[in-house]
């Protein structure tokens, strides 16, 4: 008790504070999510997230080559397809823009982890994450799909692939396209606690992924739901998801702790677009310092037990902890 204890002692100077440090984020627990479409020489700004581009293939090695030396080590890479059409084909086409730059990047850069979003909503005319039949979206039809999409990135070279369309029974699926086709050491990211968000704005503008009719709330998690999320994970991992995440981030950080103290796997957290660009447009107004709020941000994520991190800050951030 006060006056014996005293809290502040532990606080005097930088190096008293680092040595009582209980979270430190490294640029090893980040992820660059990364938008790839088809073309050469594409560098164009998405206009609701700054700083974050539509790259061709040539221009998305040059920018991974870039964050590679800021210390980043993994990406996400999300498609931007030529055509869409109901299905979403162009999904698993082997010679789309995520299928050749992930081939491009594993040959320019054996040592980073290239992960791949898997899903149909970018690819879809309807925007929808599945198959839609009478104004419903179908579970069941989507998983085959799903599946072909994420082998056709582990053929390419993918290491890591993320499912994050929401529909029943898709980590399974996935697992078993993978291990028949001799891809038994490829894992799965799984978004496996992925609710019906708000601040997942700007990326739809950039994915050009909006729904076209309705919304995503039959099969993205209600914002309420907490429990439930436990037994998204539960599923998720005993269909053979390898690591779980949960998105977005700061809204749901609880989420991310139960799950972490309830199975104790590697848990990921995205911080999203939303968070993202609101992070960046109050530091535009000179209302929050942007690089502090970025790091503390990263920290209260890995601190509420996430050990992975998807971010657009991904390359900032990297460099600011060096
Ligand atoms: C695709 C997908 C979305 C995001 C990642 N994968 C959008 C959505 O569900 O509408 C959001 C990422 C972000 O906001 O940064 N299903």
């Amino acid at each position: 008790m006060f006056p014996t204890t005293r809290p502040r002692r532990l606080r005097r100077s930088p190096a008293l504070r680092e040595l009582v440090r209980e979270t430190r984020v490294h640029p090893g627990d980040l992820v660059y999510p990364l938008f790839v479409r088809s073309g050469k020489g594409v560098r164009t700004e998405i206009g609701a997230m700054p700083g974050q581009f539509h790259f061709s293939v040539d221009t998305l090695v040059e920018e991974v080559g870039a964050a590679i030396g800021d210390g980043v080590r993994s990406v996400l890479l999300f498609g931007i397809p030529d055509r869409k059409d109901e299905q979403g084909s162009e999904a698993w086409a082997e010679g789309a823009a995520v299928q050749t730059a992930v081939r491009h990047l594993k040959k320019a850069y054996a040592d980073l982890i290239v992960m791949t979003d898997v899903c149909l909503c970018e690819y879809t005319s309807h925007g929808h994450c599945g198959l839609v039949k009478d104004g419903r979206v179908q579970n069941d039809p989507t998983l085959p799909l799903l599946a072909k999409a994420a082998l056709s990135h582990v053929q390419a070279g993918a290491d890591i692939v993320a499912p994050s369309d929401m529909m029943d029974g898709r980590v399974g699926a996935i697992r078993e396209a993978l291990d028949g086709a001799g891809f038994e050491e490829t894992a799965i990211l799984a978004y496996a606690a992925k609710y019906a968000s708000a601040f997942y704005g700007p990326f739809r503008e950039a994915a050009g992924s909006a729904p076209q009719f309705g919304d995503r709330r039959a099969y993205q998690m209600d914002p309420g739901n907490g429990d439930e999320a436990l037994r998204e994970v539960a599923l998720d991992l005993e269909e053979g998801a390898d690591l779980v995440m949960v998105k977005p981030a700061l809204p749901y950080l609880d989420v991310v702790r139960r799950v972490k103290d309830a199975f104790g796997v590697p848990v990921a957290a995205y911080n999203v677009s939303g968070e993202y660009s609101m992070l960046l447009a109050a530091a535009a107004h000179g209302w929050i310092e942007r690089e502090r709020a970025i790091l503390e941000t990263l920290t209260s994520i890995k601190r509420a037990g996430a050990s992975i991190i998807l971010t657009y800050h991904a390359r900032e951030a990297a460099r600011l902890l060096r």
